[in-house]
């Protein structure tokens, strides 16, 4: 099957649920059996049944099962937030005296648990540049056990080359993870890159409605996947299940709401070109971007609308706020993924130690949304004739 018609078939089973098109909303925290011997073949897990709520739902599986389809993977479980699936990834797979390779353009919450959980637990993190390339290997250490990818990174767009970081990483048997928030596996799926653990910020383009907070991490590897589980299961982490339905409703649309997202950006860029308030536009899918061989090897025609442009300087203060403040369609605040536009001011260079951010002119990161270009473009419009 093509893939647009794997996101509309993948999890959902009405026969074994009164041909109901959905996968209803298992509410549930205990679970009855008929007998003890049931029970207790559950609960010793010789059933693959849960025992108990938090072992999850059919809701929960309708999801975990087409994530899984979606990203090509065996396993794959869903977290609270994108950034749990990533300090879990992260916490059940390094252990006290371990070396873990971070892209130094690393969403900052990610940095921030490298830099407080992991370092008090005895694990050291190096920063390496998104452009290193096969170099990586002079950066692996004896006790380097996890390369931490992430791109194009959400502020910046620097594209890796992951398939030469790879292969040094099986070459010094040394795990990859990717979070692959982005891209979405309808444009980039790192596990048939030969990365080791896919992760995603369901929160955005899955989701896609800015309701929801989730993160999903995937894999093909047996051994990861039990001590993720493990660590899962200790921490006692669970997803409610109208947040997990509400999540495989949007996995049903996100390749419709995705191209939407790219083709409107891609509209806006056109105009934005030829803005003289602009000095850059920072987005590899644009011929010229820095990231954009890689973006076309690798993700090919897609991507998300979210992307970054330099002003023509650094301008003061107030006017960076009168810019933005009189903003009549766009939103400003963070996240990305939603339907709706959203536009902020960014420092780079206040998020980076390998590698120096090298533009002095003030950075507007923007997510286009599902709104018609036209009334971006208007309100980005009379925003340069405000600044
Ligand atoms: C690249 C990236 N990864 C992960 C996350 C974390 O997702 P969440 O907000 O669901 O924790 C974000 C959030 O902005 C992000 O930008």
């Amino acid at each position: 099957m093509k893939e647009r018609t794997t996101l509309i078939q993948a999890g959902r089973k009405p026969k074994a649920h009164s041909g109901m098109v959905n996968t209803p909303i298992y509410q549930t925290s205990t679970v009855l059996f008929e007998t003890l011997a049931d029970y207790e073949a559950a609960s010793t897990q010789k059933t693959g049944d849960p025992s108990y709520g938090i072992a999850g739902t059919p809701t929960h599986r309708g999801l975990t099962d087409a994530l899984a389809q979606w990203e090509g993977a065996d396993h794959c479980l869903v977290t609270p937030s994108g950034l749990a699936a990533i300090t879990l990834t992260l916490f059940a797979l390094l252990s006290p005296g371990d070396h873990v390779l971070m892209v130094d353009t690393i969403y900052g919450p990610s940095r921030r648990f490298a830099l407080k959980e992991l370092k008090r637990l005895g694990i050291e993190t190096t920063f390496y540049d998104p452009l290193i390339g096969a170099n990586i290997a002079k950066l692996i250490k004896k006790n380097t056990k996890l390369i931490f990818l992430e791109a194009p990174g959400s502020l910046t767009f620097e594209m890796q080359d992951v398939p030469a970081i790879v292969k040094v990483a099986k070459q010094k048997k040394v795990l990859t993870a990717f979070d692959n928030s982005w891209a979405t596996p309808l444009y980039f799926k790192p596990l048939e890159h030969g990365v080791d653990i896919s992760v995603q910020a369901l929160t955005k383009f899955v989701g896609g409605h800015s309701d929801l907070l989730m993160g999903s991490i995937a894999t093909n590897n047996k051994d990861i996947w039990k001590r993720l589980m493990d660590a899962y299961k200790h921490f006692g982490l669970y997803v409610s299940a109208e947040q997990a339905a509400l999540a495989a409703r949007g996995l049903r649309t996100v390749e419709v709401r995705m191209k939407r997202h790219f083709e409107s950006a891609m509209e806006i860029i056109k105009w934005l070109q030829k803005q003289s308030k602009i000095s850059k536009i920072i987005y590899p899918p644009l011929a010229g971007d820095a990231g954009h061989k890689i973006w076309k090897r690798d993700f090919g025609s897609g991507g998300a609308g979210l992307f970054t442009f330099l002003l023509d300087k650094a301008y003061p203060e107030k006017s960076i706020h009168v810019f933005i403040d009189g903003m009549k369609v766009f939103g400003i605040g963070a996240s990305w993924g939603g339907y709706e536009s959203l536009i902020l001011r960014i420092n780079p260079e206040t998020v980076r130690t390998a590698t120096k951010w090298p533009h002095k002119q003030t950075a507007i990161r923007v997510h286009i949304g599902l709104e018609h270009p036209d009334d971006l473009i208007a309100d980005l419009a009379a925003g340069f004739k405000r600044l």
